[in-house]
């Protein structure tokens, strides 16, 4: 299990490129479920959760070829049965249901479980496919839908407690590709990994409008294509290391990302006293570390809302910025594990109910710390570059989840950061 060590203190300097996207690339993998033909992605990640992604289609029989970014899928002879051995391990698997629905008539897709962030339940998934026609019944802890006489278009609103669901809106359009007539989602996930995962299916001939809005429209079709895609950079990648450059950079430089996807998260590193410049083409922008930041007073919901994969890492930002700030996460209320860690390291944050209340603390010091999920980690290793002294930060595994060669990454901007195995 590997550890990362955290020297503190250095400045972050030069330029990064962002990769693609990770959220986008998982349910876009498992849409090549959905045909026979080949489909070649590029700019997957290479990051544990596309690596899961992978073993799953491999688990269905699907046949998948992987080299720098690029993944090429012929899902010829699949089968219906997502194995417990390779869904359990991540919680995005779920959304190969849609895909085997759609093109088997019925699928067995194992129930997800816990997650540390909070009670992460799929009945808005299982809403859908009901509404597209779907019987769904549980045995053994798995999912078991049919639809024997396929599919039918239906209009559905999936609005859930919290708001919108991401993978879900993604799960019932990938089944609504193939069924029998038009569906519309109403309250559906807008997005930016919802959209790409429209863009990708559309280009293997689906018919969907409205992607990006709250109505999502899908004309059924007899069967999808091969096709070639291009991931949309990873927004939140993108934003660790906007928060990185606030909180330990002297212009920090970050290519490859798409400023319509950064404006929220722009705002508030505006609203704390940083800049962010973009170009004209707005594929690269400029951070830089205001002169008095200041606390600000972020609310995570839907997008283009502030996100709540922003969370932990803005956190561990104001955790050092002056004055009072106030952190309330809407999606995952439960979400402020990585609290208690930077406690640890000396920061004055009090949780209540899905908010914290951040009073800016000078300096951090070092501490062996705990990543408890994926977000929360990144929010240790920022919070550990401007910490005096070395911070251990273990269970890595979490963060090698969803960000590409990050110690590399972080090392080239002048970081003091080493991978160590124990
Ligand atoms: C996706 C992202 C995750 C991000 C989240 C919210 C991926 C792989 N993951 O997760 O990083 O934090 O969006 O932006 O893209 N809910 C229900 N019933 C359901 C589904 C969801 O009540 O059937 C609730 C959830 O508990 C949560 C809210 O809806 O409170 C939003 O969750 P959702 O958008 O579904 O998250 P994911 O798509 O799983």
């Amino acid at each position: 299990m590997d550890q990362l060590l955290v020297h503190g203190g250095s400045t972050l300097k030069g330029a990064v490129n962002i990769s693609g996207s990770k959220n986008a690339s998982l349910p876009i993998l498992a849409a090549t479920l959905l045909t026979e033909d080949p489909c070649i992605i590029r700019r997957v990640p290479d990051v544990s959760d596309t690596n899961y992604m992978v073993q799953i289609l491999n688990a269905l029989g699907a046949d998948v070829e992987r080299s720098s970014g690029t993944v090429r899928i012929t899902a010829g002879d699949v089968s219906h049965v997502a194995p417990y051995e390779q869904v359990r391990r991540m919680r995005a698997s779920i959304c190969v249901m849609g895909p085997l629905l759609a093109r088997h008539g019925r699928a067995v897709v194992s129930l997800p479980g816990g997650c540390v962030i909070g009670d992460r339940p799929v009945d808005l998934h299982l809403r859908g496919m009901e509404a597209l026609g779907a019987k769904v019944e549980f045995e053994g802890g798995n999912i078991h839908l049919s639809a024997p006489d396929g599919l039918r278009g239906a209009e559905m609103d999936l609005r859930g407690g919290s708001g919108p669901t991401v993978l879900g809106t993604g799960n019932v359009m990938m089944a609504a590709c193939l069924a029998d007539g038009v569906t519309v989602i109403e309250s559906a996930a807008a997005e930016p990994e919802v959209v790409d995962l429209a863009d990708f299916l559309t280009g293997m001939g689906a018919r969907i409008t409205g992607a990006g809005t709250r109505r999502i429209t899908i004309e059924g079709v007899p069967a999808l294509h091969g096709v070639e895609h291009t991931v949309i950079p990873d927004r939140i990648e993108a934003g660790t290391f906007m928060a990185a450059a606030a909180l330990a950079g002297e212009g920090v430089t970050l290519r490859r990302v798409r400023r319509d996807h950064m404006e929220a998260v722009t705002r508030a590193l505006e609203a704390s006293g940083h800049s962010v410049a973009f170009n004209d083409r707005g594929d690269t922008c400029k951070v830089n570390r205001g002169g008095s930041p200041s606390g600000v007073e972020l609310e995570t919901a839907p997008y283009p809302a502030y996100p709540t994969d922003m969370q932990a890492q803005m956190t561990a930002l104001l955790a050092t910025t002056p004055g009072i700030s106030v952190v309330k996460d809407t999606i995952f209320p439960q979400r402020f594990m990585h609290c208690a860690e930077l406690k640890r390291m000396g920061a004055d944050i009090k949780v209540d109910h899905g908010v914290a209340v951040v009073r800016g603390v000078e300096r951090l010091s070092a501490a062996p710390v705990m990543a408890s999920d994926l977000r929360a980690s990144a929010a240790l290793v920022l919070a550990a570059l401007t910490a005096s002294g070395s911070t251990v930060i273990n269970r890595l595994y979490h963060i090698d989840r969803g960000y590409e060669h990050i110690d590399e990454k972080l090392e080239a901007l002048g970081a003091d950061v080493e991978r160590v195995k124990v």
